[in-house]
């Protein structure tokens, strides 16, 4: 090495004690519907979320799964819940059911790429051993809760018989020390001493999957406040909860800019699945909720930022991803290659990050056990088998009673199989299936085709062993 070389050398470590690869902050919210977000439907009030979201990129056609924990199995392990196990319900509270152990998750691969990596939220992956909780699958800590859903400030979870129990840990210790605060305020405490306490020579991974906007319909007043005039109740504090969520992302990206990790940084927003208009949220245009095989179930509300990475940016990307093309596209980014074979996602760094096409031209909604229902996507065609799910109609945005909750749509009965035309019809309101009795033939073979690698769905049976009174009333591993 010549001498001036090692000069600059120590002379650029000196003046610049930074990560090359770029830091990634995933963050997660709960059941954030499509037009739930500011930058689609005026009457909500996310600043924070509008401003990254249309310096960034909006993700058009970003699928997820209907429901939260295959979702976030896809974000983990880059796998379709249906061949890991994952494809029906959520994972009960107290089921041994569980991402399974021999998936890499991306933290564990960011981590040999060397990244500091921390999770923030909910898990609802598992935790029947601690096997299979965060600080034993990548994260070196962890704030947040294992299960599904509880309450936002006592950390109190309920199972399926009504039996509750705290839900709430830091790394491995049950966490009582945080006053009741609402965790949209805790979380982003944390993420805020994360990010303070962060060296910026090492890359960081901060995944932050947010208990916004899940119920319990739960928000400190001054939020509520904000949108006094909204009629229906649940509609104002779901939509005080979505600003809470903002304020939090607003508060973390100013952390993120003061500790000057911002220069070389790629943020990640989506949503888990579509939202609950059963609750309080909206999806319109879109057709159906969580918990549907619909567009309102599966296409998820994101967006990407970044001040430095991305070649193109203040637009709207209507290409095709799912979500389990995350893992593979941060690991593109991380530097590093994805080498499973059998992984289901596919990296989406050229069209993220260049504004290149997308690299998939076909993806699976869902395949049931629980029921003969299934939906994949081929092209601009979509085929959908068996009933899609409970709320099938355009749920417009509630302005009074919660009992407006049931519209015609919701009562149909469909046809063994469906063909929509999402590219024409995004909204689906043309079944094509009569009027394509070719394509709908090779709809169905692709289908079978899809389901030849299908594996069983875990159990779900309640375990006894499970009880938080074993515990000392936490819900705590060691069942399974
Ligand atoms: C994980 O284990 C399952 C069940 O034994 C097996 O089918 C699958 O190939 C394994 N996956 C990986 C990535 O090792
Ligand atoms: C959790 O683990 C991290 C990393 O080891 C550590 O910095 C932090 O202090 C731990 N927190 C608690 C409350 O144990
Ligand atoms: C954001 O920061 C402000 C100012 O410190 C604070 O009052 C507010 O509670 C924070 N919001 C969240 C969601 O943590
Ligand atoms: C950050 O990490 C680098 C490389 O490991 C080390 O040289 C440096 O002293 C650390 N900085 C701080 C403030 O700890
Ligand atoms: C689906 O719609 C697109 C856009 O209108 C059109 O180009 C394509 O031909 C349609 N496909 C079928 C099978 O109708
Ligand atoms: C974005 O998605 C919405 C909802 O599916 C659709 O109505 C709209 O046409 C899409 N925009 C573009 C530019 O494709």
């Amino acid at each position: 090495m010549s001498f001036l070389r090692a000069v600059f050398i120590v002379f650029a470590f000196v003046i610049c004690e930074c990560a090359e690869k770029p830091h990634i902050v995933f963050i997660v919210a709960d059941d954030l519907g499509w037009n739930d977000v500011g930058f689609r439907n005026p009457q909500m009030i996310t600043p924070n979320l509008d401003r990254l979201a249309k310096a960034g990129v909006i993700l058009n056609s970003s699928y997820v799964q209907p429901l939260c924990s295959p979702s976030r199995s896809c974000f983990m392990s880059g796998y379709f819940p249906y061949h890991t196990g994952l494809q029906d319900s959520g994972i009960p509270i107290d089921a041994a059911k569980f991402l399974p152990a021999n998936l890499t998750t991306i933290p564990q691969k960011l981590k040999q790429l060397g990244y500091d990596a921390h999770m923030i939220g909910k898990w609802h992956l598992g935790f029947c051993n601690w096997k299979y909780t965060p600080t034993e699958r990548g994260f070196d800590s962890y704030l947040g809760y294992y299960s599904g859903d509880e309450e936002y400030y006592s950390h109190m979870a309920l199972n399926r018989n009504g039996t509750e129990g705290f839900d709430f840990h830091f790394n491995k210790t049950a966490f009582r020390d945080d006053n009741g605060i609402y965790s949209a305020n805790e979380f982003t405490n944390r993420a805020v001493q994360i990010i303070e306490g962060h060296n910026n020579s090492k890359p960081l991974y901060l995944y932050l999957p947010f208990q916004s906007v899940h119920i319990p319909l739960e928000v400190p007043a001054k939020y509520e406040n904000m949108y006094k005039n909204i009629e229906n109740q649940n509609r104002r504090i779901y939509c005080g909860m979505a600003t809470a969520l903002d304020e939090a992302v607003g508060n973390i990206t100013k952390a993120l800019e003061d500790k000057g990790l911002m220069d070389n940084l790629l943020v990640v927003f989506t949503t888990d699945n579509g939202g609950p208009t059963f609750v309080a949220a909206n999806n319109l245009p879109l057709r159906g909720a969580k918990n549907t095989l619909w567009e309102g179930g599966t296409k998820g509300t994101g967006f990407i930022y970044s001040k430095s990475l991305l070649k193109k940016t203040g637009y709207l990307n209507t290409g095709m991803m799912h979500a389990v093309d995350w893992y593979p596209t941060l690991v593109e980014l991380a530097g590093g290659e994805n080498t499973d074979p059998n992984m289901d996602g596919v990296s989406q760094y050229d069209m993220l990050i260049n504004g290149g096409p997308s690299k998939r031209n076909e993806f699976v909604y869902n395949i049931y056990d629980e029921r003969e229902a299934a939906a994949i996507r081929y092209g601009d065609l979509k085929l959908m088998q068996g009933s899609p799910g409970a709320h099938s109609g355009w749920a417009p945005l509630p302005h009074l009673g919660i009992d407006e909750g049931v519209y015609e749509a919701d009562k149909q009965t469909f046809p063994p199989f469906m063909l929509y035309n999402i590219t024409a019809d995004p909204t689906e309101h043309f079944d094509l299936s009569a009027k394509y009795p070719d394509l709908l033939e090779m709809m169905k073979k692709r289908l079978e085709n899809w389901k030849k690698s299908r594996v069983p769905p875990q159990d779900t049976t309640a375990v006894p062993a499970a009880n938080p009174k074993y515990f000392g009333g936490v819900w705590s591993p060691g069942w399974c």
